[in-house]
């Protein structure tokens, strides 16, 4: 039914009115690259529109889409995209934070919540999820994926597809999804955004395709192109990977946008003038193109000069109309408009509680010397610029998110556990380095500096904590800090932040360090001085809830990290499914792969959370030791907690294939379960391993199983593990 309704269409229309299907300018709340999209309002009444993003708000979509219906020959409606990447008006923690919580059903329903409330404000594409993975915490944006892990961000992909999908696209509260940056936008050199990417058919195939192919298996509706090169064609360029991979070899049948200016932004790969630039886009599979406006301006002319084929222009305004299609949008170009739903669904209290719940499960508590959880009874000094903020909390990445209604720590606290022996000190500025302040504040950080002086600010922070039992610090990153073009090549807490900690450890008094920030951070000193580190990350709304939760231990932390925490810098790039090499490291041998000046070992590894109760492990048991390919194997183990507090555990269960025709990593992540356990409860858990969980690309680039001896290891994070083995025949 579809390919008729297209192909009659299609057939009616122009090839200008086919090259306007294909323009996706920006109008409206926000610009997210150099230049913003003009005159949009005439183009969609010339017809020379496809879709709009950054418009959102049941008014403003019905007067563009009012424009499509009524001004143009054919009535054809418009695509209202954006990015609604961790909640639509309701923020959800940032990505990284959600991936921390290792809860899949948990992770899809923010995205179906995000999903209602972005369709009942007028838009019908997200353009999420982004599943990027990522090593380099350099990269800022890493807050924006679900971490370094391969298995892990394939599960949270399909899981937040699922969510903004649903099972209907043409529901009116089900929003096409829009995988990005295809493909390997994570792994730029250096971290640095928008850099070079070189990398093997094999790294790319094992490690970062996979996430983006767990997409399009999930039913994907359209996916976004990214801006880095690899291998020295420009992924907006390279049909290599926009058809050859994605359409013919995986099947995606979606839609492909470029992202942003990426069109124009091929001349300056240097791979030719305009023109040549738009040719090259289209032919090699991006069917819109976000703000460039270089369809519109050069298709016809390379149609003229014979240097194009229409066929692409007809494929491509296809893929355009066909989505609108599955949207529903020809029955109803005001389908997503809807006042009623935009004022029950939006943030409602029903949201606001998942908000809150995701919060309480992303927090990762990365030490606790016996100080956690506090105490209403406790004098508790709260330090720190970030005790009674919002405008942080709700991260990157949350343009339709109002923060002044997010909830800070100190309102979390007071609120839900007041007593009149808290006091509050702001302790330093956010940052105070003026170049980094000005930058930041250029692209809306808000950061200002206090009219006291840094050595006032610290004297008085200190002489709170010498008055108190003991001290609750809350600093961390902007969150300008992090997301699109914010890469750091110093990912420490501020100089100023630092110098408030010292300071405050001389007191004496034991020190809580509550963290927010969108990636790994290097805390070797705050893990040796401090007595407590908790990392929120950047929780959303109902952020500063969640963080008094766990400090009074009406919530007990489960989050574990989805990206390795280095000690320094120099550890990048560092993830815990390395290679082993020739030469393992050996302390007492000099000839080993080893840094003189810090151990190979990471602060805090992948899976690492702890929790205010005692997980411990007991042995594998295997259903068997020799299986065959047919064969199903089960992993066995009884987790007791003994502890003093109710719990919860995400038990993870990796695999290492010893031998193998191409090397293979010391571990890779193959299932995981998240379980309850009261105080002094154990649970016997079981994980199903089968052939698919052993299978890799080998010397010939064929994905299989190869026969021989395996270890499995379950345990509490990548390091602490279990392990037992089994051989395949
Ligand atoms: O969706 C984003 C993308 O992730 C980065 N560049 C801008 C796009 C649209 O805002």
């Amino acid at each position: 039914k579809m390919d008729k309704f297209v192909t009659t269409l299609l057939a009616r229309m122009t090839l200008d009115e086919k090259i306007g299907q294909l323009n996706l300018p920006a109008i409206g709340f926000d610009v997210t690259g150099p230049i913003l999209s003009q005159g949009v309002e005439g183009k969609i009444e010339k017809g020379l529109v496809g879709g709009v993003f950054n418009t959102f708000t049941p008014n403003a979509v019905r007067k563009l889409q009012e424009l499509a219906v009524t001004k143009t020959r054919l009535k054809i409606p418009l695509l209202f995209g954006y990015d609604v990447i961790h909640g639509h008006k309701t923020i959800f923690p940032m990505p990284i934070a959600l991936s921390a919580t290792w809860n899949l059903p948990l992770i899809q329903q923010t995205a179906r919540a995000a999903a209602e409330e972005a369709s009942a404000d007028g838009l019908n594409w997200v353009f999420s999820p982004m599943v990027d993975i990522a090593r380099d915490p350099r990269w800022g944006r890493v807050a924006e994926g679900a971490g370094e892990d391969t298995w892990l961000g394939s599960q949270i992909a399909t899981a937040m597809v699922k969510g903004y999908q649903g099972d209907d696209l043409s529901l009116n509260n089900t929003v096409l999804a829009c995988v990005k940056h295809f493909a390997l936008y994570g792994a730029a050199e250096g971290g640095r955004d928008y850099n070079t990417v070189d990398m093997s058919e094999r790294k790319m195939m094992e490690t970062y395709l996979p996430p983006y192919k767990a997409a399009v298996d999930a039913g994907a509706g359209s996916v976004m192109s990214s801006f880095n090169e690899i291998n020295g064609t420009p992924a907006a360029a390279s049909g290599a990977l926009l058809t050859d991979l994605l359409r013919k070899k995986w099947g995606f049948k979606g839609l492909v946008a470029t992202d942003y200016t990426a069109i124009v932004e091929l001349t300056k790969h240097g791979i030719g003038d305009v023109p040549e630039a738009g040719r090259q886009a289209l032919i090699a599979g991006n069917d819109m193109d976000m703000v460039s406006e270089i369809y519109i301006n050069e298709l016809k002319k390379l149609v003229q000069a014979k240097k194009l084929d229409v066929a692409y222009i007809d494929l491509a305004c296809r893929r355009v109309l066909e989505a609108k299609y599955k949207l529903g949008l020809f029955d109803d170009p005001y389908r997503y408009v809807n006042e009623d739903r935009a004022a029950n669904e939006i943030m409602n209290a029903e949201k606001l509680a998942l908000s809150k719940r995701a919060a309480a499960e992303s927090i990762v508590l990365l030490k606790n010397n016996n100080v956690l959880p506090l105490n209403q009874q406790q004098k508790i000094a709260f330090i720190g610029p970030l005790v009674q903020d919002k405008r942080n909390l709700i991260g990157s990445w949350s343009g339709a998110g109002d923060w002044t209604k997010a909830i800070s720590v100190w309102a979390g606290v007071n609120e839900n556990y007041p007593s009149k022996k808290y006091t509050y000190t702001k302790g330093c500025n956010l940052i105070d380095d003026k170049d980094l302040m000005a930058r930041l504040n250029r692209n809306g950080a808000d950061l200002t500096l206090d009219a006291k002086s840094p050595a006032d600010m610290i004297d008085e922070a200190v002489s709170a904590a010498k008055k108190a039992d003991i001290a609750v610090v809350v600093l961390g990153e902007s969150f300008m800090m992090t997301g699109e073009a914010a890469s750091r090549s110093d990912i420490g807490l501020p100089e100023n932040q630092k110098a408030l900690l010292k300071a405050l450890k001389a007191t004496g008094k034991p020190i809580v360090l509550v963290l927010m920030n969108g990636r790994p951070l290097t805390l070797q000193w705050e893990d040796d001085n401090l007595n407590a580190i908790v990392e929120t990350w950047y929780g959303g709304h109902r952020a500063g809830e969640a963080i008094a939760d766990v400090l009074f231990g009406k919530y007990n932390p489960s989050g574990k990290l989805t990206m390795t925490f280095p000690r320094n810098i120099g550890q990048i790039p560092i993830y815990y499914s390395a290679k082993n090499t020739g030469r393992p490291i050996d302390p007492n041998e000099k000839y080993t792969s080893k840094y003189l000046d810090v151990p190979n070992t990471p602060l805090y590894p992948f899976g690492f959370g702890l929790s205010y109760a005692k997980f411990e492990y007991g042995a594998i048991s295997l259903s068997k030791e020799v299986i065959k390919a047919t064969d199903k194997l089960t992993a066995t183990v009884t987790i007791t907690n003994t502890g003093k507090y109710d719990g919860e555990e995400t038990a993870q269960l990796y695999v290492r294939d010893v031998v193998g025709s191409v090397t293979r990593p010391v571990k890779e992540l193959k299932g995981f379960k998240k379980l309850f356990l009261k105080a002094g409860e154990s649970k016997t858990i079981t994980f199903a391993l089968d052939v698919y969980d052993l299978k890799f690309y080998d010397i010939n680039m064929k994905y299989t199983a190869e026969p021989g001896e395996f270890q499995v290891f379950i345990g509490t994070n990548s390091r602490d593990l279990q392990t037992a083995t089994f051989r395949l025949l």
